[in-house]
């Protein structure tokens, strides 16, 4: 179960994020910070602790705090992004974790390794991670031995086509997983139930589990059905600016 989250409040420069998806256009600024406070009343629904760290006015991808770090109950590790634009942003996660962990808990991931957390999901006591433009092979040996140091196994997802591992495959506990495109057939996840995502929803495959309760994004109907036929209780909440700059539910906020 998470007691805690971790989010920060986007920055007037959300507009200018990074995007693979120029078509959708720029998140409105105003709107973002709606759907963030929004977000932000989801998370204490499922009867967690949510700190809320100020806007990094200088970052644009800033609330897509997920990146910079990976968080458990045993340790912390601090990121090294792989987007140039990005790196700057783990000083702003530092003090928050060392409020949370001691200082023998908290690891970094340092170059040539880039790793961000996008590319890192947590089943029990493995997580996999993606080798993706942003997760380098050094980043991944690097988080390998230093989760591996308090019980975790690693498990190397090479991917092909999203982002980040989490753009396409997010775990829901109980041994299922919601898949959608590359992941559908990937053979590291071979042994878990899946609820298979429609291509035009693939958006949506960015869920989080919260507590028992599974967050959806608001408007993708299909795939809202699937998680409650599956028998979970839901909470929708709509993220439509920031899918304009490629992020989802999982994004914006750590979680333990
Ligand atoms: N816009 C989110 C990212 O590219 O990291």
């Amino acid at each position: 179960m998470f007691t805690h989250t971790i989010v920060r409040t986007p920055c007037p420069k959300v507009c200018d994020g990074i995007t693979s998806s120029p078509e959708l256009g720029k998140p409105v600024y105003e709107k973002a910070l709606k759907q963030h406070e929004a977000y932000i009343g989801a998370l204490k629904a499922c009867g967690v602790d949510v700190l809320v760290l100020p806007p990094m006015e200088e970052y644009p991808d800033s609330c897509f705090v997920e990146d910079v770090a990976v968080v458990n109950k045993k340790c912390a590790l601090i990121t090294n992004p792989g987007a140039d634009t990005r790196k700057g942003e783990i000083l702003g996660i530092v003090d928050a974790l060392k409020k949370f962990y001691r200082e023998d808990q908290i690891g970094r991931i340092t170059a040539p390794g880039t790793l961000e957390g996008g590319d890192v999901m947590k089943c029990g006591s493995t997580y996999y991670v993606g080798l993706s433009a942003r997760t380098n092979a050094e980043g991944i040996r690097q988080f390998a031995a230093f989760m591996g140091k308090f019980g975790f196994e690693t498990v190397e997802v090479p991917l092909t086509h999203v982002l980040h591992l989490k753009t396409g495959v997010n775990y829901l506990e109980n041994n299922t997983m919601l898949v959608s495109g590359e992941f559908i057939d990937k053979p590291e996840f071979a042994s878990f139930d899946k609820i298979v995502i429609p291509e035009e929803e693939a958006y949506a495959a960015n869920c989080i589990w919260m507590n028992g309760t599974v967050i959806v994004p608001e408007g993708y109907e299909a795939v809202l059905r699937a998680v409650k036929d599956a028998g979970y209780p839901v909470l929708t909440t709509d993220t439509s600016e920031f899918r304009k700059i490629d992020g989802g539910l999982s994004c914006l906020s750590l979680r333990f």
